[in-house]
């Protein structure tokens, strides 16, 4: 197992150690930049690297790929590319200065240098660079002392208008406050307020709140994050709710967005239905406590997703017994289906659909004991 893993990072390192050969022999100036250098100072693992090609970053991304055969992907309008490895994404930049079209739209893109680069960071401590060129390999550009706030375990902006620019930075701050176990600086707190109070994060688009909810349930305590939001934000959970967390296991985001009002997030129809379970889950779940007959537990477990079933017990005790009365009913094989009645003369219709569950009701709360007396009620019932 230990061999393992050190392979794999010393193939990652081999990804690393090729891109770094490719910009020290190439005609590029080249930085890796943010989370890496970061997480480097720290002295902990990043998986993923960032780079900043002060040129044509596309254009070096190609030819990093031919060395690298990864996959490329293009993204021409922000002259950015990234090559995906087995072992780690490579995230490619040409050095620019973005001019905010109007506050939280996305930015629009020039060319420029290193330190102009990092001036439209988000946090000291991710607007760091070292250079991977020939010339001045190894020196680091550390405009803000983002070294400095690391050290002392502080999250800080760059300038004053940081959250109007991009309010996601709201969510990163929150995230590496307890990634991390930093504080966030004084000013800043009181700038993320002032942006929070102006609803800056309503400006956002679903898509965008989302895919910084999605980041924060990728993070081990992803709780301490949502408690954070859920105090500062209009994005909140109420304390009961949040209590619940801890057993919802990896479903625990859906649980979160079925309790956010006003927003129409862009997920999969699997997950929508788990976010709608999760909307009516304490309904569900007193329901289901009080359930007795077994056509009832079934009424109420059917239409809800299997990892839903499956957390309620850990929600609720005692709801294992009725839980597991549901799994047993759910292979049972019905006495009549839709095509007896049908061979019968019924015509397909409400009516047809609630005599179909009456035969199941009956069936489960044993009133009928085979499909003979099934079938000899229907023939009996005037339709
Ligand atoms: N960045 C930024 N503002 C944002 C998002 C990103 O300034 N709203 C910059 C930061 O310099 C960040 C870099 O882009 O370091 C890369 O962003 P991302 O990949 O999201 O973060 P990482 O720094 O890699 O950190 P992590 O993924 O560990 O959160």
């Amino acid at each position: 197992m230990a061999k393992l893993k050190s392979s794999g990072n010393q193939q990652k390192k081999s990804v690393l150690s090729k891109t770094i050969s490719f910009f020290i022999q190439s005609e590029y100036h080249a930085y890796l930049v943010g989370g890496y250098v970061r997480d480097t100072t720290i002295g902990i693992e990043h998986r993923d690297i960032d780079l900043v090609v002060e040129g044509d970053a596309i254009r070096a991304a190609k030819q990093l790929n031919k060395k690298l055969k990864g996959n490329l992907d293009i993204h021409k309008k922000f002259g950015t590319a990234s090559i995906t490895t087995k072992q780690m994404r490579i995230d490619l930049a040409s050095a620019r200065v973005e001019k905010y079209a109007s506050p939280a739209k996305l930015p629009h893109v020039y060319p420029s240098a290193i330190n102009e680069d990092l001036n439209r960071r988000d946090f000291t401590m991710n607007a760091m660079a070292m250079s991977i060129s020939n010339e001045n390999f190894g020196e680091i550009f550390d405009p803000f002392n983002g070294m400095e706030d690391i050290k002392k375990g502080v999250i800080r902006i760059l300038h004053k208008e940081s959250f109007n620019d991009d309010p996601t930075r709201i969510f990163r701050a929150l995230r590496y406050k307890n990634r991390f176990g930093f504080k966030i600086a004084k000013t800043t707190k009181a700038l993320m307020t002032e942006a929070i109070n102006k609803r800056m994060i309503q400006r956002l688009s679903d898509q965008r709140i989302l895919n910084e909810i999605r980041l924060i349930f990728n993070e081990t305590n992803n709780q301490d994050i949502i408690k954070d939001i859920s105090n500062l934000t209009s994005l909140k959970i109420r304390k009961k709710d949040m209590e619940l967390l801890p057993v919802l296991g990896s479903n625990r985001m859906y649980f979160y967005l079925s309790k956010l009002k006003y927003f129409n997030f862009p997920i999969t129809s699997d997950e929508k239905r788990l976010v709608k379970d999760f909307h009516d889950f304490g309904n569900t779940i007193t329901r289901l406590d009080k359930a007795t007959k077994h056509s009832e537990i079934f009424a109420i477990l059917s239409p809800i997703s299997s990892e839903v079933i499956d957390i309620m017990p850990a929600v609720l005790p005692k709801l294992r017994r009725n839980v597991r009365i549901f799994r047993q009913l759910e292979k049972k094989k019905l006495f009549v289906t839709g095509n007896d009645l049908k061979r019968l003369g019924y015509k397909p219709g409400v009516k047809f659909r609630s005599i179909l569950n009456r035969m199941r009701d009956w069936q489960l709360d044993r009133k009928i004991r085979n499909r003979k007396e099934a079938l000899e009620y229907l023939r009996n019932i005037k339709h």
